[in-house]
């Protein structure tokens, strides 16, 4: 179907809200989301670009409190390495952030890649496969725009070692993790990245753009 949809000075103006106060969350309130909510989100995020049209992404919802604690003490292995890894006030500033929303988020979410997928025939992975990882970050973009919309927080949890977790979530091995993410209501809104708040970094000022 075609058409001419047009968006206005308004709309720009909320979308601009939303890109703005998107946040990486890590601190939510422990109340659930509503029935439904998780799935209409969900849906918005099938309308992102993919290689080929493939859509490989695989989402595998974590409830189960002991696969969470596993997760958990994954997560707690891969940060312990990770903080070896600095030294100095480096070291000290790192220990001190928080890196995870694991304990209060009410939804756990796992996202892979199905790199066995024939969906798309190949289309645009022959010489580079790691599209359709690309594919998935396109997805969790959307995902994440999409759960501010409606006031849902989202963090995305990449300190942890993806093949025990494909493992402890007993998925096939053509499926590589892209990312684990924790959904819920944050605890409060932020116009600063946590990061930026705790002195880690700071988001650049503008964008470096190149001419030749
Ligand atoms: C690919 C990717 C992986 C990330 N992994 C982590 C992570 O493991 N732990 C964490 O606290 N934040 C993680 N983040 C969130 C970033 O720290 C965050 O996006 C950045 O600090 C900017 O903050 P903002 O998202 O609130 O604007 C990740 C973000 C991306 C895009």
């Amino acid at each position: 179907m075609t058409g001419d949809q047009r968006f206005d000075a308004e709309f720009r103006e909320q979308f601009r809200n939303l890109l703005r106060w998107r946040r990486d969350v890590r601190r939510f309130k422990p109340e659930p989301l509503p029935s439904g909510l998780l799935e209409e989100i969900l849906e918005l995020s099938r309308f992102a670009p993919s290689v080929g049209l493939s859509e490989p992404w695989r989402y595998v919802r974590i409830s189960n409190p002991e696969i969470r604690a596993e997760i958990r003490k994954n997560f707690e292995r891969a940060n312990a390495q990770a903080l070896s890894g600095y030294s100095g006030e480096r070291a000290v500033r790192y220990a001190r952030l928080k890196l995870a929303g694991l304990d209060s988020a009410p939804v756990h979410l796992a996202v892979f890649a199905d790199h066995e997928t024939t969906k798309g025939s190949g289309l645009g992975c022959r010489t580079m496969p790691e599209m359709r990882e690309y594919s998935i970050v396109a997805a969790i973009t959307t995902l994440w725009l999409a759960a501010r919309a409606y006031g849902v927080g989202m963090g995305w949890l990449s300190i942890l070692d993806p093949e025990e977790v494909r493992v402890v979530l007993s998925v096939p091995s053509g499926w590589h993790l892209v990312a684990y993410l924790c959904l819920g209501f944050p605890e409060q809104d932020s116009l600063v990245p946590e990061l930026e708040e705790a002195g880690w970094e700071k988001r650049r000022a503008e964008i470096l753009l190149l001419e030749r």
